[in-house]
């Protein structure tokens, strides 16, 4: 099963030789063109790379594709040409994400307006909860989109791994769109909810973490090729799989969830079970990715950049958990703060063992089993039980 849960070493992963100094670096890892004509630095570096290695971004080179060619970063091979696969696991797993595809709009949403209507429908820390929620998830799945299309597809030179990420933008569109739905459904203040992430502390200080991550992959001068600009990608490829998609997700997550379980917002916690889901689906991805390019590459591997690694997922701990005390100052459905301190460690730790690092914090147990349970739900089961839906939707085409 694909799963958060996979075994530790789950991307059938076989070393290759290092990189040859020399070797052809792809030119899709340059600049695209609509980028390069807004700058004129970025413009002459991504020119000298062509001409360097003698190739567009179409590849002008005849020579058929050998596996043996094709790398994870820096390739040799024409990122155009799907096949011959080398990286199974990326295949199965974009095919895996095609056969989840659901839309926001299937799912009624009308117990949640009739139970938001209700002035008694539910506590004012409960509809705390839920503004604060949707504050941080309404620009977060943007970000992650901004991250993919305008920074990782063009540095990633493997095109099975490519087509997984082009599928992965269209999923964080699709939760944008289930986010927005959810808002619009309630009647909730826009202005409010999609500015938290300007306005309220503990989202501001999330975003305000990732960003130079994703700063460094967009920004159109940047180019992988040396050990330390490797290793920058590298960096925030954990940023964005281990802490963003895998750590500050959860908290979110567990509280709209907790409210499903209590028969609350069941329109809601269902589109956040499948938005789980794909989630899940994306961090094991970015672990695949990760753990490959540590095996290509060995030599970005080191002690430094490994306590590096540590000291951001303990920052993301606290900025997490920040976030936990902020959204729940009292106790809610039976959740409290405290709670999500031994639940972030738990999945930091999981995170970290991931990727090849000891855990972080001493036998921490997961508080909430039933967690587990969510992310593993096969697509025929519908734990809220609100409505029957077959993901293998597909439209027929009427020619006449
Ligand atoms: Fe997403
Ligand atoms: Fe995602």
């Amino acid at each position: 099963m694909l799963s958060w849960d996979e075994p530790i070493s789950a991307a059938p992963v076989r070393p290759v030789p290092t990189r040859t100094p020399g070797l052809p670096v792809d030119a899709a890892s340059a600049p695209a063109i609509a980028e390069i004509a807004l700058s004129p630095v970025a413009f002459s570096q991504a020119a000298s790379d062509v001409r360097r290695h003698g190739r567009s971004q179409s590849s002008q080179s005849t020579r058929r594709v050998r596996v043996e060619d094709k790398r994870i970063i820096n390739g040799g091979a024409d990122v155009n040409q799907l096949v011959p696969f080398k990286y199974k696991w990326a295949w199965d797993k974009y095919l895996a994400t095609c056969a989840n595809h659901w839309m926001p709009q299937e799912i009624a949403m009308s117990r949640d307006i009739a139970l938001w209507k209700n002035p008694a429908g539910l506590t004012e820390d409960e509809r705390r909860l839920v503004k604060r929620n949707l504050g941080f998830f309404v620009t977060a799945d943007s970000l992650a989109a901004n991250n993919i299309v305008l920074g990782t597809y063009r540095h990633i030179t493997a095109p099975e791994c490519r087509q997984f990420l082009l599928r992965q933008a269209f999923e964080e569109a699709i939760h944008t769109h289930a986010y927005q739905y959810i808002v619009e459904s309630l009647g909730l203040d826009e202005g409010e909810i999609f500015n938290a992430y300007h306005e309220i502390e503990s989202i501001r200080a999330k975003d305000e973490f990732l960003i130079p991550f994703i700063d460094t992959l967009t920004d159109p001068a940047f180019v992988t090729g040396t050990p330390e600009n490797d290793r920058k990608l590298l960096r925030s490829l954990i940023v964005f799989a281990c802490l963003m998609e895998g750590l500050f997700f959860y908290v979110g997550f567990v509280q709209i969830l907790a409210l499903g379980r209590q028969n609350k917002m069941t329109g809601a916690a269902e589109q956040y079970q499948y938005i789980l889901r794909d989630e899940s689906m994306h961090c094991n991805f970015g672990i695949d990715l990760i753990n490959q390019i540590k095996l290509e590459n060995p030599h970005l591997w080191t002690p430094q950049f490994r306590d590096e690694v540590r000291d951001l997922f303990h920052r993301a701990v606290e900025l997490e958990y920040a976030y936990a005390e902020d959204t729940m100052p009292r106790g809610v459905l039976g959740l409290n703060a405290p709670m999500f301190k031994g639940y972030l460690r738990f999945v930091a730790n999981r995170r970290a063992q991931q990727i090849g690092l000891d855990p972080l914090f001493p036998q921490e147990e997961n508080p909430f089993p039933w967690m587990s349970e969510m992310i593993d739900l096969k697509k025929e089961r519908n734990f809220f039980e609100t409505r029957v839906i077959e993901y293998q939707t597909g439209g027929a085409l009427a020619w006449d």
